[in-house]
């Protein structure tokens, strides 16, 4: 009898170890996925285009990084694609000239300063920096927030119907 509850009890206790190392194997995987990945990704450095495919004008997505790259005055800038107003994505209206949010409709420049709408503050800033490769890369992990209302840099006027009007017609 006694043999017998051992023998119970053993096969209890190697049922319980089985099903935590399940339990654990499950917690270890589910980690292993959803964790972020360093330098992968977005929250990494994001490998882009050469200098040269940033014109004087217009804006060049880099979907991995959601930013845009723009080039202002010379210097080209990376700009977080994320609306500063609810977080919605802010695309680039070509005829416009303008970065046009379609969920409430702020506006920013070419340099992703606030011209209307409400959001807080202009669009923010990763850094960029030229690689071996000669490409240039979005460091996505930084960012600067992006200028107080009212503070402009350049003065590109638009260039001519906004695509959020467009859409609505
Ligand atoms: S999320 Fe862009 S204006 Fe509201």
């Amino acid at each position: 009898m006694n043999n017998r509850m051992n023998r119970r009890e053993v096969l209890v206790r190697a049922w319980q170890a089985g099903a935590a190392l399940v339990a654990g194997a499950g917690v270890w995987t589910t980690w292993d996925l959803l964790r972020p990945a360093k330098n992968s990704g977005l929250g990494g450095l994001i490998r882009t285009v050469p200098p040269e495919a940033v014109g004087d004008t217009g804006a060049v997505e880099v979907l991995a990084a959601r930013a845009f790259l723009v080039r202002i005055d010379g210097e080209i800038v990376a700009l977080s694609e994320t609306c500063t107003h609810l977080g919605c994505r802010v695309p680039f209206c070509e005829s416009s000239n303008r970065f046009e949010c379609p969920c409430h409709g702020s506006v920013f420049n070419r340099a992703g300063e606030l011209i209307s709408g409400p959001s807080p503050r202009g669009l923010d800033r990763h850094p960029v920096e030229v690689g071996e490769d000669g490409l240039l890369y979005i460091d996505t992990e930084s960012k600067t927030p992006g200028v107080a209302p009212g503070t402009f840099t350049i003065d590109e006027p638009s260039t001519g119907p906004s695509c959020a009007t467009e859409s609505d017609h």
